[in-house]
Order: structure tokens, then sequence, then C-alpha cells
């Protein structure tokens, strides 16, 4: 199937997947390449973006793009640096900025361009975020509009499309900044929004094929969405090639382990069930530093991983489901201008003599993304709907050592605290939810019997990836009712608190 294609040139913004999802959300193919490689056959795309930048287009840094073949040929839309480039370099003048131009500003029109501004009212929230500033427009330069701040907030070229803006139309809080893409796209580019999380399934499925050929494949579950949605994607690929391994860490939700295995066979996929618990108990008996705990889980997870992969003959290949947000303080994920890319997967990263290729299909998605990827796969809703889970699993949420014993009381705490969420519809309202075991022993009544038991903290949170999060304002009678079923069922635990701390600064996680 051929889209119409927008390329957005890479100058190494935070913000330049953010660009690309937005493109996405209306429906319409986007590649990002880095600036100083644009594509030979850029004739094949349809309209260019040029992102913003952490560099000044005035330091001898400055990325200096061949813009030749697209500036005046086609229609171009230049972002913060992007339009201070196409000032500077085209008969224009950037400098430092006097004042500070981060944050929240509102538009107000001094020539409105119907197409470029149609439907979006004066007066509209946009955000800024730059030291330099346009002092002068380019050669053929009609300004568009300005901010309480910054003078040349939007222009554009006479007689050619390209149109330039200061702010960031990509980042939520610039409100219409979806509107003003899709009216840089689809009015003026003139392209079809036609690709859909249908075609990214077929387009995936042919581009793997071709990648991966008759080599075997081999992939690490872990019950997640992520994970699974790759582990499908892949399936429709290259079928029993794929080998799917889903370790038991013994640290999993309560009855996770077999719940799931169950799941996936029942989708077809070929995958193995390796039950390691004592292994990984047996790694984290005495160590109780967070870090040290994720090491040792990272380490045996590696030997479990290797040990069944060299079971398999002949795999070329390891499939992750890294998607965008764990390729983080990423500048760019295509290998743009600085490319330091820290993959952040579960397990720490495998060590180089297993020798695989690495493939990772949901690399430039976020995890809405994935979840209309895997509605678009028939995956089961129940699946794609599941909570974020940490890949260290329990052992995080029990604070200070881990013994089999924690473990099982955590699980149960756990299972009452989530299945409750189910049944009072308050699951999908929740971004993650989960138990922690506290290592604070405290006292009680029970009956007539003084007790010294456990205290076990409950944490919901809402959030959007992961990296900002609030408490979940739970009803009362909720926390309650499990606040009574935990202390009356789980034996071991006889007070339950509720966490209340927003990140930041605290984090979702208690380790
Ligand atoms: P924090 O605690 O940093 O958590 O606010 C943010 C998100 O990341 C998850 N998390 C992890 N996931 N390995 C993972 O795979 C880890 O070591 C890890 N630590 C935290 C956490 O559950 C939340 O979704």
């Amino acid at each position: 199937m051929q889209h119409d294609k927008v390329l957005i040139l890479d100058f190494g913004s935070q913000y330049t997947q953010l660009i690309a999802r937005r493109v996405r959300e209306l429906n319409i193919y986007s590649e990002i390449h880095p600036y100083n490689k644009i594509p030979t056959n850029i004739q094949e795309y349809k309209a260019v973006i040029l992102s913003g930048s952490p560099f000044s287009v005035r330091g001898d840094e400055a990325l200096l793009p061949d813009l030749l073949n697209i500036k005046g040929r086609k229609p171009l839309l230049g972002i913060c640096y992007g339009a201070q480039y196409i000032a500077h370099f085209f008969g224009g003048n950037v400098s430092l900025s006097n004042s500070r131009e981060y944050g929240r500003a509102n538009l107000s029109f001094v020539k409105k361009d119907e197409t470029f501004f149609n439907n979006i009212s004066e007066g509209s929230q946009v955000w800024m975020s730059h030291a330099d500033t346009i002092k002068k427009l380019p050669t053929n330069g009609v300004l568009l509009a300005s901010t309480g701040d910054v003078k040349n907030a939007a222009f554009k070229i006479e007689v050619e499309k390209t149109y330039a803006i200061q702010f960031h139309p990509e980042v939520y809080h610039t409100k219409d900044g979806k509107q003003l893409l899709e009216n840089f796209l689809v009015r003026i580019a003139k392209i079809k929004q036609d690709w859909t999380p249908d075609s990214f399934v077929e387009e995936t499925v042919s581009a793997l094929k071709e990648q991966l050929g008759n080599d075997k494949v081999v992939l690490g579950l872990s019950g997640g969405v992520d994970s699974t949605v790759a582990a499908i994607l892949l399936h429709k690929s290259i079928g029993k090639n794929l080998y799917c391994i889903f370790v038991n860490n013994g640290l999993l939700r309560k009855k996770e382990f077999e719940n799931v295995l169950a799941q996936y066979e029942g989708m077809g996929l070929n995958v193995k069930g390796v039950d390691a618990s004592a292994r990984f108990l047996n790694a984290l008996a005495g160590i109780d530093d967070p870090e040290k705990k994720r090491k040792a889980i990272g380490r045996a997870f590696i030997e479990v991983f290797d040990d069944e992969a060299h079971k398999i003959k002949n795999v070329k290949w390891l499939a992750q489901g890294t998607i965008y947000p764990d390729v983080i303080e990423s500048i760019s994920a295509t290998g743009g201008p600085s490319a330091i890319i820290k993959s952040h997967h579960n397990v720490g990263g495998l060590p180089d003599y297993m020798n695989l290729k690495i493939v990772e299909p949901l690399k430039a998605l976020f995890k809405d993304e994935v979840r209309r990827v895997g509605a678009s796969l028939k995956i089961d809703a129940e699946i794609l709907a599941r909570h974020p889970f940490p890949g260290p699993g329990l052992a995080i949420r029990i604070l200070g050592d881990i013994t089999p014993e924690k473990v099982s009381i955590l699980q149960d705490v756990d299972a009452i605290f989530i299945n409750g969420l189910k049944e009072w519809n308050l699951y999908d309202k929740v971004w993650q939810a989960g138990a922690i075991l506290l290592p604070v022993n405290s006292v009680g009544v029970m009956g007539d019997e003084r007790t010294y038991e456990k205290c076990v903290a409950l944490r919901a949170v809402e959030s959007t990836d992961g990296m900002t999060a609030d408490w979940v304002n739970l009803p009362y009678e909720f926390l309650q009712k499990i606040s009574n079923d935990i202390i009356n069922k789980v034996k071991g635990v006889n007070r339950v608190v509720y966490d209340i701390s927003s990140k930041p600064p605290a984090t979702i996680e208690w380790e």
C-alpha cells in the first residue's frame, strides 16, 4: 500500500518523536530522518517538517541541512529551530532573546492566514521553549502571528508553501497544535489521511518478512502489552520461526504465570513457559538494596534466557517489545544528531556473547498506539488494558530483603486489591496499581489477641506515560472494603495504608 509520506528532519529535539506521533494521530504516515541524511528519493515525500533542536543557528555547532531540493519546491514547516533556520539562512536574522521564552503564550494574529489558521482562534494557547529569537524575517517573509513576548511567532514565505512557527505544535500544551499540523498537512500539502493501525500492521508485517526471511527469532514475553503485541506481529510475519520464552521469576502477580501462559497458548504462539522462581529467589536472598535487587534479577534473567535460547538451534535474532518511551534520554531514535540512546530493557540488556541481532518492531510507538495496533491485531481487550508492571516485579514492592513468605503475602494482598478494582469498575480508570509490603511491623488487636504484624501500602496512580503521576482519589467505600478484606484474609497483615504522594517528588514504585 502506498501512502502519502511526510519527512520529519530531526535536529535533535526532545520532541521530534512527538511530532511523528501527532502526525500519526492524523492518520498520516511519517518518517524521521537525521537532518543531514535527507533521503535520496525526496520527491516521494509530500511535505517536510523541520524539528526543534538544542543547538543554535548562530553557533559553530549549527546543524546545516541542504534544503536545496526542499524549500520552495514542496510544503515545508519549520518548528522552533526549524523556523529559525529558515529565517537565518534565507535573508533574515536570529539572535539571543532578551526575555525568557519558555512555557505558555497566546497567539495573536497579525495576518490571519485562513488555511494555516483554519479553526484556530485569536488567543489560542501555544507552548514556547527557546533561547534564540527571530529578529528579522527572511526574504519574502510575511508575518502571520505574534505572542506577548515573541513578535515573529509565525510567518510564511510568499509564493512558496513554506511556513514557520516558533512555538511547538506537537506538545499537548499547545491547545490547537494538532489542528495546526492538520491545516498544514491536509489543507496546504493536500496529504491523504489513510495511515491507520491496520496499515501499520500490514506494512510492519511485510517489512519483518523481508528483514527476517527464514531466520529464527527468540522473544522474551513478559505478560505485558508491549511484548505481547510484538509477539503477535512477529508471529503473523514468521509463524513458527518465532520462539517465545515466558519466564516465571517468582515475582509475578498471583497465578499470573499460569493464566498468562494459557492465554498465550490460546493465541497460537509458540511459547515455552520456564519456571525459574527458585533460581531468582536464591539470587535475591539477603539483598535489600533496590539497585542490587534489579541487577541480581537482570543477571538471573540473562542466565535463564541464555540457557533457553541455546536449546533452540540457529537462532539469529532477539526480538524485544521496546517502545518509544523505553528509549529514554534519546534525542533521536533514528540516529539523529545526538543519538545517545539509552535503551531501558527490563533485563538490563543481553550480553554480546549471545551474538543475536536485535529486532524491535514497536520502537517508534507510544503506549496508546501499541494498544491501538494490538486492537487491530484482535488481541484480547483484557490484555491490552493490562496495567504496566515492572520487570523486577514484586521484588521492588517488597521493601528490604525478599523471602518466599513475603512474596506470598504480597501476592495475596495485591490480588485482593487488583480484583477489587476490577469488580468495582475502577481498574480502567487507573493507570497503574499495586501493593507494597513495608518493612514495618505494628501492633494490632484481633479478637482478644494482641498482634504484631506487617503493614502494606496500596498505590494507585493516574498518568499518561509514567514520567509524572498523581494518586487516584479512590472511593472511601472501596478502600474500606479492600482494607477489611486484606486484614481479614491475609495472614500476617494487620494494617493497610493508602499512598497519597504524587510523582514528582515521589516515584510510582517505592524502590
Ligand atoms: P517510577 O517508580 O520510576 O516508575 O516512578 C515509573 C514506571 O516504571 C516502572 N518501573 C520499572 N519498570 N523495570 C521496569 O521494567 C524497572 O526496574 C522499573 N522500575 C520502575 C514502574 O512500574 C512505573 O510504571
